[in-house]
């Protein structure tokens, strides 16, 4: 079968891979980058729970083609702390327990994070309105709406900084990244 060359920034790190032209970015994300945080929930664009940044917006990436982000920056759960310091969103779900079995939970702070970035001092309603394409399975979304808005507080909740290589391939960061995305 007939492979594509693609080259992007997972992360603020550049990858290259060669693709078929139908995998998902999802698929290249977890298959061929590892990057497992990223979950998959439905392939079908209804749960939210594969939600990543392309180029500073948050995308379903079950609904995007790998093909499609060749020469795009990437951001993932895996992205979003800061060497050992956790992102404020992630902070915020930790002190809130805004997960239960946290399988929506990376999408929920993609999500999130592109949310606050849009609007740093959201309503109840607005983070309502602004998480209705993310599904959570254990129903738990009242602490989750509690962890955004809370998050908001800090100022900091909609930063999604790029990570320098040296950051992003810190061990205690992806250990943390890992811990809060099971
Ligand atoms: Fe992408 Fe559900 S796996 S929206
Ligand atoms: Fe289980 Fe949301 S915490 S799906």
């Amino acid at each position: 079968m007939s492979t594509v060359p693609v080259r992007l920034t997972v992360n603020g790190e550049t990858q290259e891979a060669e693709v078929e032209a139908r995998l998902l970015l999802v698929h290249l994300l977890r298959d061929t980058l590892g990057l497992t945080g990223t979950h998959v929930g439905c392939d079908t664009t209804n749960c939210g729970a594969c939600t990543v940044h392309l180029d500073g917006e948050a995308v379903k990436s079950c609904t995007v083609l790998a093909v499609q982000a060749d020469g795009a920056e990437v951001k993932t759960i895996e992205g979003m702390a800061d060497g050992a310091k956790l992102h404020p969103l992630q902070e915020a779900f930790w002190n809130d327990h805004g997960l239960q079995c946290g399988y929506c939970t990376p999408g929920m702070i993609m999500a999130a994070a592109d949310l606050l970035q849009r609007n740093p001092d959201p309503s109840e309603a607005e983070v309502r309105k602004g998480l209705e394409g993310n599904l959570c399975r254990c129903t738990g979304y009242h602490n989750i709406v509690k962890a955004v808005l809370d998050a908001a507080k800090t100022g900091e909740g909609g930063t999604v900084a790029v990570p320098t290589p040296s950051q992003q391939g810190a061990e205690s960061a992806q250990a943390i990244a890992q811990e809060i995305t099971p």
